[in-house]
């Protein structure tokens, strides 16, 4: 195993990592808070709820103007020190752990009424503390399309590049992968001086040759992209990553920065629970800027004031639920629920939208793969001592290898009966993502296996979040209808078989023993599908953009809720449309943008 996995050589990063550390010292740290009492004041122009990846951007950029005084509230703990969330390749022990909020979804129709678990971060950084690290912005024709959806041209690919460009980084790990990086990157597309590290693989994988060698024997249907993130999606490449010198690079640790530096108008309050946003009394117009929140549990109670706004940054599941609880939503359902309206919002929680994945796991003809070291503690401990020691080593790396977007042929079927839900032609329909290895933490007792895993990227299906009950501290019902849509299915099913035909190519003879199902007929792949589809942990739009005036909608372009003064909503829950893409890029260059929109209402430095 040790063999192959031969490293990158390490010598330029000592040198590296100390530029960064100087660089980090004009980095924004905050004094960091578990009881709300010890805060030394009580004044705060913002509150920002949830400190995942848009409440850290939306901390760090208002608390770059001294004069204001911030405040991010976050349910969970800090990521300081946690293991799990630092080595790229422990992700999946991430899942389902206590900084996990666990949620399920409602009996999945179209899934053989499968209950789905549903993976959110709880801890400071939020889900860019415990997801895996791909960093995908889609197309350009995505951002465009919001764009028209929303009647703003500050969200098309082009007024957005400068956001981009402040979120990420591009790192070169050393003056090798400097020289792999410019020959497999589009150098012009990248950013050099942003805030959250992006890198490629510091890893070579024995699959490697495979995967490129298909992409040479099937150019037509598999052509190669050398990089899929500079606004022309389409194709197969190398898997980018948010992680820096060998670790995870989350929102916690890029933009909240080093604890040796203290911004004191940031003040971080960790294990805290935000539960209801309230309106301010009898203000005219409506205003919201008061937050209720508990730290323990709902034994007691506690409010805190805004001077200026709240920002709602609690992502896709937790942001429509607040509101709801808040009485801010469709008035019916809450009336019904005994809920008291302060605004009716048809929209909130409405139009879920999420991407299911199969989760295909080839039988290989091979010993070099994941499986050998999960079922090895000895080559694991040896692996792990030498990413401590010198952050070198295979665990430097997420599990993913290479990912690619592929779109449906124009003569398909299905476009008989559905409009093409891409945002263009740069855009997949569906999506092929390669580990070499089971994407789990438990693989089974024997057996090699290759990862293939297939989803949808531009999904029809709506889902949506409602409440069982008046209690904030319940969980939402949450109803993805995930595969509900004729498209959605078709997609996958194609999918598949696109995968299929990936690993028939000669570059794989002799290393494929079985494929995951035994599906010889359309109706075997669809019980596989139904059997297996989970999803991709990517739920967006459900408090969803739409053009100022809008009868639907739940913020304007501006991102403050509609018919509300005071209360905005930074998340992945305000895509007008899906991203095509995994969530977390986007979500940052929202946050971004939505930082500056903030600044300039306010008259605040830039
Ligand atoms: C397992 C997993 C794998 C993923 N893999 C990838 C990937 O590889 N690439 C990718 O691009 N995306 C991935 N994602 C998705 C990506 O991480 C999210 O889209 C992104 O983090 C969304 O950002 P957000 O700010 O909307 O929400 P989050 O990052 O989830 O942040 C929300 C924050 O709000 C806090 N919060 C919620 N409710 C409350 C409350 N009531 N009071 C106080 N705080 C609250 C939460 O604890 C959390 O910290 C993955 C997600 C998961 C869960
Ligand atoms: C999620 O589940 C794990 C494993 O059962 C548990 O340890 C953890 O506390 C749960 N998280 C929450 C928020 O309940
Ligand atoms: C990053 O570099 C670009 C190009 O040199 C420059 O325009 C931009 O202002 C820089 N951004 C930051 C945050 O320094
Ligand atoms: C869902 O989104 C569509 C636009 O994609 C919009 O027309 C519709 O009104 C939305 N539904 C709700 C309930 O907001
Ligand atoms: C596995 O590969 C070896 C060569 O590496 C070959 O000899 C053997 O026949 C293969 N096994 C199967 C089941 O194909
Ligand atoms: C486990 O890994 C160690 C260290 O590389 C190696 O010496 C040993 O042979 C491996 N054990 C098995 C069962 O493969
Ligand atoms: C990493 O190294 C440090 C310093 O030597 C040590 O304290 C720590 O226990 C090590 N952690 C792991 C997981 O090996
Ligand atoms: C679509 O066109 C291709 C190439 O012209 C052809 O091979 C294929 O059979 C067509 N498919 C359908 C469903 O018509
Ligand atoms: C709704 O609440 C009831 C009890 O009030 C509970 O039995 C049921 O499981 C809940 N349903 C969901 C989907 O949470
Ligand atoms: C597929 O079918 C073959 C032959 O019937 C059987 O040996 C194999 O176990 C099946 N594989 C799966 C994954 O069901």
């Amino acid at each position: 195993m040790r063999s192959s996995l031969v490293h990158f050589p390490m010598k330029g990063l000592n040198l590296l990592h100390f530029v960064w550390c100087l660089l980090s010292l004009s980095f924004c740290s905050a004094d960091i808070f578990t009881r709300f009492n010890d805060i030394p004041t009580s004044t705060f122009d913002f509150i920002i709820i949830g400190g995942g990846a848009a409440g850290s951007v939306v901390a760090n950029r208002l608390s770059e103007d001294p004069k204001v005084s911030v405040l991010l509230i976050e349910a969970g703990p800090s990521n300081e020190g946690i293991l799990n969330s630092e080595v790229p390749a422990f992700q999946q022990l991430l899942v389902g752990s206590i900084y996990d909020w666990n949620f399920t979804s409602t009996p999945q129709e179209a899934l053989n009424n499968r209950i789905l678990t549903v993976s959110r971060g709880l801890l400071l950084g939020g889900s860019t503390s415990t997801n895996l690290m791909v960093y995908t912005r889609g197309s350009s024709d995505v951002y465009d399309r919001w764009a028209h959806i929303t009647g703003d041209k500050g969200w098309s690919w082009y007024q957005l590049q400068p956001y981009i460009r402040k979120a990420s980084i591009h790192l070169f790990l050393d003056f090798l992968q400097l020289l792999i990086s410019l020959s497999v990157i589009r150098m012009s597309v990248h950013s050099f001086n942003g805030t959250n590290f992006v890198s490629l693989a510091g890893f070579p994988s024995p699959i490697d040759s495979k995967v490129i060698g298909t992409t040479q024997e099937q150019d037509s249907e598999f052509k190669f992209n050398l990089d899929y993130n500079s606004g022309n999606q389409l194709g197969i490449g190398w898997v980018q990553s948010t992680v820096g010198f060998g670790v995870r690079s989350s929102s916690a640790t890029s933009y909240l920065g080093p604890k040796t530096t203290r911004r004191k108008n940031l003040h971080v309050l960790l294990n805290t629970r935000v539960t209801r946003v309230l309106p301010v009394d009898d203000a005219k117009p409506l205003t919201v800027r008061t937050v209720e929140f508990t730290q323990d549990a709902g034994k007691t109670i506690q409010r805190v004031l805004a001077q200026k706004e709240v920002i709602l940054s609690a992502g896709a599941i937790m942001s429509p639920t607040i509101l709801l609880n808040s009485g801010l939503g469709p008035a019916e359902a809450l009336s019904s629920l005994n809920i008291k309206v302060v605004h009716d919002l048809p929209s909130v929680g409405q139009n879920l939208t999420n991407q299911p994945n199969l989760p295909n796991s080839f039988l290989v003809n091979s010993t070099e793969t994941l499986e050998t070291v999960s079922r090895n503690s000895t080559l694991e401990a040896e692996f792990l001592y030498r990413w401590n020691e010198t952050k070198t080593g295979p665990f430097v790396d997420t599990p993913n290898i290479f990912m690619g977007w592929f779109r449906l042929p124009s003569n398909s079927s299905i476009f008989e009966q559905f409009d093409d839900p891409a945002a263009g032609p740069n855009t997949g329909h569906f999506e092929l993502i390669f580990s070499n290895g089971m994407l789990t933490a438990n693989p089974p007792a024997s057996g090699n296996f290759l990862s293939l895993r297939t989803s949808v990227s531009s999904p029809v299906s709506r889902g949506e979040i409602t409440l069982n009950t008046s209690n904030p501290l319940d969980y939402p019902v949450i109803n993805f209808n995930l595969l509900s849509s004729e498209f959605d299915f078709f997609a996958i099913r194609e999918a598949f078989k696109a995968a299929i035909r990936f690993v028939s190519t000669p570059s794989w003879a002799g290393y494929i023993l079985a494929a995951p199902a035994n599906a010889t007929t359309d109706e075997e792949l669809d019980e596989y599908i139904r059997m297996t589809a989970v999803t991709q942990n990517h739920p967006t739009g459900s408090c969803s953009m739409s053009p100022k005036g809008a009868s639907w909608g739940v913020v304007g372009p501006d991102l403050k809720v509609k018919g509300i003064h005071g209360l905005r909503v930074v998340d992945a829950s305000v895509f007008p449309s899906y991203p095509s893409a995994h969530t977390q890029a986007p979500t940052y260059f929202v946050a971004e943008r939505a930082s500056e929109l903030i600044k300039k209402d306010w008259g605040l430095g830039l």
